[in-house]
């Protein structure tokens, strides 16, 4: 989709459809709008009125102008309750955008004028709405529907803010087409999909952004001690992939980040075979690590001052003559053993030795780490909410604030240091699983604090948000994208800037 900023007024814009949001409870139109309705001999309002378009989100209302305005037709779009935040504009021209599409409009142009928001966000919002309203997966399929929106402009006719709007029209686009990276990651399938997949699409975002890249194999990560890591890889005819992806900035950096997916590109639970329904979406178990590509598809065209580290320790989990037992010890990377209790906890074998990686390897000063890692967080917060669970308060605020500004719901969640006892083994130092009811994503998240070092650790559970099953706000069944734009929100409060 080609994104612009176009800097005329609403009764000169030319295109398929303008799209005007507005607040919930506002009596009068705005005078921008009034100026719309005069040229359509008050259509707009008379619609308005008739359709009982009160500017609720999720609302649409439109109107065709037959020639008495250079737009074809005005998309109406609500905003909610008159102070709004950035994702009331991205949820409105998301639905617009796509109402344009299915109304076989090819170009769109939004105007919200949104309180509260500076000319910048505005932009950005609206634009990441339209991109990621609009997304689809459809290569597999013979029947493409050709009804795409292939242009969106964002509307800013006030001199003063066009420079601000601009800038905001470019963040919009690299968020959010890096955010459709990690898409289209997560919904192809696993048989696409593999670790050596991973590590191709990290060295093509690694060429096009003259970024470093390393990716260390079986032997090599043997060699370092990333037995917790091999151990899930031994089951599976893929060979693992462990990928180093770093971003250094051109002057100095202020801060040295790690962030850390979960790359398990299939995960059929290992000897501890997952039940049909429960293994049919594991192609997602890699969502992690899709947003890490994504963000450092984006990172080379922001120039942050932030130096970040991408990791993912990439590989199947597959039940097979020489995979895991349970029982079996293994000793990760930071010479902890691992009694393996259930081969089907793989996600934080494999993070451990990750964590423990980052941590001697790059010694950042924190750590992200993003991962489909339990049921159980699904049934503590259910499908909208991305449980985090951190060792610091600092960057617990960091963390979600950023969530926060992105429009990404997630929750802080306990790190309750007496679950620890439910993972001792009789054997090892620890057991992958806990022999106490309850609580298994915290449990997760314990055990992986014992692989970070001490340095602040922050861990995004995404098992509940980064696929869904039907269709949000801001996009269609399948991958949703979930972290790609908290951790540019992140990086960015990280590096000082908006
Ligand atoms: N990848 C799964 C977690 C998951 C579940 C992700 C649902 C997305 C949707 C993870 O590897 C797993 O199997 N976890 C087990 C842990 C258990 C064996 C302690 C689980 O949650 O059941
Ligand atoms: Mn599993
Ligand atoms: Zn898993």
């Amino acid at each position: 989709m080609k994104l612009s900023l176009d800097k005329r007024g609403l009764t000169e814009v030319r295109t398929d459809a303008l799209i005007v949001g507005r607040h919930a409870g506002q009596a009068k139109l705005p005078p921008a709008l009034q100026a719309v309705d005069a040229k359509l001999g008050g259509l707009l309002s008379k619609v308005m009125t008739a359709e009982k378009f009160e500017g609720k989100p999720g609302q649409i209302s439109q109107v065709h102008t037959e020639g008495r305005l250079p737009a074809a037709r005005v998309i109406l779009t609500g905003l909610g309750p008159q102070k709004s935040d950035a994702e009331a504009v991205r949820r409105a021209a998301s639905a617009a955008a796509r109402r344009a599409r299915d109304l076989g409009a090819k170009t769109a142009a939004g105007y919200f004028a949104a309180d509260g928001l500076s000319p910048r966000a505005r932009s950005q919002a609206a634009v990441e709405g339209a991109v990621l309203g609009t997304y689809r997966f459809d290569k597999y399929l013979k029947e493409k529907s050709p009804k795409s929106l292939d242009a969106f402009a964002v509307v800013e006719p006030e001199r003063r803010s066009q420079a601000a709007a601009e800038a905001g029209v470019e963040a919009g686009e690299v968020w959010s087409v890096a955010t459709c990276v990690t898409r289209d990651l997560v919904n192809e399938p696993a048989n696409v999909v593999t670790p050596s997949y991973l590590a191709k699409r990290a060295q093509e975002i690694a060429r096009a952004g003259r970024l470093g890249l390393k990716v260390l194999e079986r032997a090599e990560c043997e060699k370092l001690g990333m037995g917790a890591y091999i151990g899930v890889a031994q089951g599976s005819l893929e060979p693992p992939k462990f990928i180093h992806l770093t971003y250094r900035p051109k002057g100095r950096a202020r801060r040295r980040v790690a962030v850390v997916g979960k790359g398990i590109t299939f995960d059929s639970g290992g000897l501890d075979l997952k039940p049909a329904d429960g293994m049919y979406r594991m192609k997602n178990d890699m969502s992690g690590a899709a947003a890490v590509l994504g963000l450092f598809s984006a990172l080379p065209k922001l120039g942050l001052p932030v130096e970040v580290h991408g990791l993912i320790a990439a590989t199947e989990n597959m039940p097979s003559g020489t995979a895991q037992r349970p029982g079996d010890i293994v000793k990760a990377m930071n010479g902890l053993t691992i009694e393996i209790g259930n081969t089907d906890a793989e996600g934080r074998l494999t993070l451990a030795d990750a964590l423990v990686y980052a941590d001697k390897e790059i010694e950042p000063d924190e750590m992200v780490e993003l991962s489909t890692l339990t049921g159980a967080i699904v049934v503590a917060l259910g499908l909208g909410l991305t449980g985090v669970f951190v060792t610091d308060d600092g960057l617990a605020s960091r963390v979600l604030g950023a969530a926060d500004s992105a429009g990404e719901r997630m929750w802080r969640m306990p790190l309750h240091d007496e679950y620890k006892d439910g993972f001792k083994s009789d054997i090892a130092d620890l057991n992958n699983i806990s022999s106490q009811r309850g609580g298994g994503a915290i449990v997760a998240g314990l055990f992986m604090r014992d692989f970070t070092g001490g340095r602040p650790w922050a861990h995004l559970d995404i098992a509940g948000t980064a696929f869904t099953e039907r269709e949000l706000p801001l996009g269609p069944k399948g991958g949703t994208g979930v972290g790609v734009r908290t951790l540019l929100a992140y990086l960015h409060a990280l590096a000082g800037r908006r």
